[in-house]
């Protein structure tokens, strides 16, 4: 037994149309691992993500589950591997529970209730076990998608943006579900925008950009390794010469990153100078999105 829940090596996609979208990415994930996969939309996370499942043929490169190489070994990867896809796709005419059990049969599973009551229960899906699945909401439609990657309890669960479109309370119940199957052994590699649910969720961090690998750490260390100060100011416009500081802007407030006390002082004044008035201002503590904003800038400029 392999102690890699997912080994790629060296992938490269080029599509049809002759667009790369994996360049050469090569990371291993640990069993046991809550592993996060960042990144822009379009860098190449849901083609990651499908290459593992089989669902892509990669250019060059190789791809391991569990120690069974995706392409000699399809049916040994879908069996230690749960996706929960981005794109919701499902029969439309089953109910909710004929899906997960055709599911179940899929996987050879004959007897699956209790696991599927489980389930249910835990994704707020009782109540909805008889309604076909054409007839769901959005968010419960996503739900189900959650649940039938999880019938045949995998050891790897990879979800590509399972909280889009769901409201806060399934997701925290979501998570607690999923950090409950990861506490119990199961590897959990997760996409999302929500970059404060990867923060908190997620002990190692992946970052993608243009198919590229960019970082890859401890959430720790990814946090800590980010020197300077994050600033907040809710001010009418900035000084012309503070301007390249800007990291974000959100809720009519600039984020400014400064390498140290000095650029601060420095800013503050160029601020009195110009008199500009400082309406609200605070000094942030590093979270992953501003760690992400960063390094996405860094490699624009390389
Ligand atoms: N079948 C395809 N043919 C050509 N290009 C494709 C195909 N599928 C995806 N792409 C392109 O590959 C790039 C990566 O797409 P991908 O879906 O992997 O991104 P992503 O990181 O999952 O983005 P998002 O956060 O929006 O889900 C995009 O530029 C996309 O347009
Ligand atoms: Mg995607």
């Amino acid at each position: 037994m392999t102690d890699t829940a997912v080994s790629i090596r060296q992938a490269v996609k080029i599509y049809a149309n002759g667009f790369k979208a994996l360049d050469n990415v090569s990371f291993e994930v640990k069993q046991g691992e809550f592993f996060a996969l960042l990144g822009h939309n379009g860098a190449g996370k849901t083609t990651l993500i499908s290459a593992m499942a089989g669902l892509v043929e990669l250019t060059q490169g190789e791809i391991s589950v569990c120690g069974f190489d995706v392409k000699k070994s399809p049916f040994d990867v879908r069996r230690n591997l749960g996706v929960v896809p981005q794109e919701l796709v499902f029969d439309p005419f089953f109910t909710v529970r004929e899906a997960l059990k055709f599911q179940s049969g899929y996987f050879g599973i004959a007897k699956n209730d209790d696991w599927i009551d489980e389930i249910l229960h835990h994704l707020g899906l009782t109540d909805k076990a008889k309604v076909n699945s054409r007839n769901l909401s959005g968010g419960m439609k996503r739900r189900l998608m959650v649940a039938l990657a999880l019938v045949h309890k995998p050891p790897v669960i990879v979800l590509d943006e399972p909280t889009a479109g769901v409201d806060v309370e399934l997701r925290q119940n979501l998570w607690a579900f999923i950090r409950r199957l990861n506490q119990d052994g199961h590897t959990v590699i997760l996409t999302t925008h929500y970059l404060e649910e990867a923060q908190t969720l997620c002990s190692r961090i992946a970052m993608m950009k243009n198919g590229k690998l960019v970082a890859l750490d401890d959430t720790e260390k990814l946090l800590h390794d980010d020197n300077g100060i994050t600033v907040s100011f809710k001010v009418f416009r900035l000084p012309e010469k503070i301007k390249s500081h800007t990291i974000n802007q959100k809720n009519g407030e600039f984020i400014l990153k400064f390498d140290d006390y000095n650029q601060l002082t420095n800013a503050l004044n160029l601020f009195n100078e110009e008199q500009i008035k400082i309406e609200n201002m605070q000094i942030l503590e590093t979270d992953l999105e501003s760690v992400f904003v960063r390094l996405m800038n860094e490699e624009k400029e390389n």
